[in-house]
């Protein structure tokens, strides 16, 4: 089995009086995507902020490579190598694709023009709109633009929180091997209500229900039964 580099212990978390995560448990092992899922409210949101610092755990820790992250910002948290793609995804519609980028970059050396690069060659649509106003692109080259943000830094890990929202069965299928890409260079945790999406990359799954994790396993058994599917995820089974 392999290295675990980012672990969960009964996190809680609040936003104002509200107990949204009672105690959530969860890992992400090396060379696997873990995906998250569950209903809408569940706290999958809020998970992948929490662990980003941009909410605050009350309660539990969080272990990213044997480090305990919960009471760092997260700007530093950024900086020891975990991407954040937002559910809003968190790209300026004002600045171009390039200003995107750039704002993006924690460094600009050569390792970072090199993924550039890499990120241009797996995203083209980004380079034919490089001098256009983000506002512009499609949902899906929009999302691209997101995901291209964040693995422009040296990303041990990478969060992505619902990136098939709203997009047409095609774009999917793109972001699926997009995935399938960065999952060689990075650790994946992905937020995923499309159960095509997260059955297409996922490895490893936790479903989270009212701000517990209430099962947790290999992405193969969750195909398998589809009693649990329904139960969870209200999943219709045409893509
Ligand atoms: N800013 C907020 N203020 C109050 N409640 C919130 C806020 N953001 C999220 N919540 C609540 O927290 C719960 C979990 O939300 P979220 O993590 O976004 O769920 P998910 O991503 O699984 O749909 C929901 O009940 C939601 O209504
Ligand atoms: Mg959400």
């Amino acid at each position: 089995m392999s290295e675990t580099i980012l672990k969960t212990e009964a996190i809680h978390t609040f936003i104002g009086q509200h107990h949204i995560l009672q105690g959530v448990s969860f890992e992400a092992r090396a060379d696997a995507v873990t995906v998250l899922i569950g209903r809408n409210g569940a706290g999958k949101s809020s998970t992948l902020k929490t662990v980003m610092g941009l909410l605050p755990a009350s309660e539990g820790k969080i272990i990213f490579k044997g480090k305990e992250i919960q009471s760092r910002k997260p700007y530093d948290i950024a900086r020891l190598g975990i991407g954040f793609v937002p559910e809003n995804m968190g790209i300026f519609a004002d600045l171009t694709v390039e200003e995107n980028m750039q704002v993006a970059m924690l460094r600009e050396d050569a390792a970072t023009a090199e993924r550039l690069e890499s990120v241009l060659e797996m995203f083209t649509a980004l380079r034919d709109f490089w001098r256009a106003k983000a506002g512009i692109l499609s949902g899906g080259q929009k999302q691209m633009l997101a995901i291209a943000r964040a693995i422009i830094n040296d990303t041990a890990l990478l969060l992505i929180d619902e990136p098939t929202k709203g997009l047409a069965p095609i774009i999917i299928n793109a972001l699926i091997d997009a995935i399938n890409q960065i999952k060689q260079h990075s650790v994946v945790v992905l937020v995923e209500q499309n159960f095509y999406m997260a059955s297409s990359v996922g490895d490893y799954f936790f479903i989270l229900d009212d701000g517990k994790v209430v099962h947790s396993g290999a992405m193969a058994e969750l195909v398998q039964d589809e009693e649990m599917q329904s139960k969870y995820l209200g999943i219709s089974k045409s893509v």
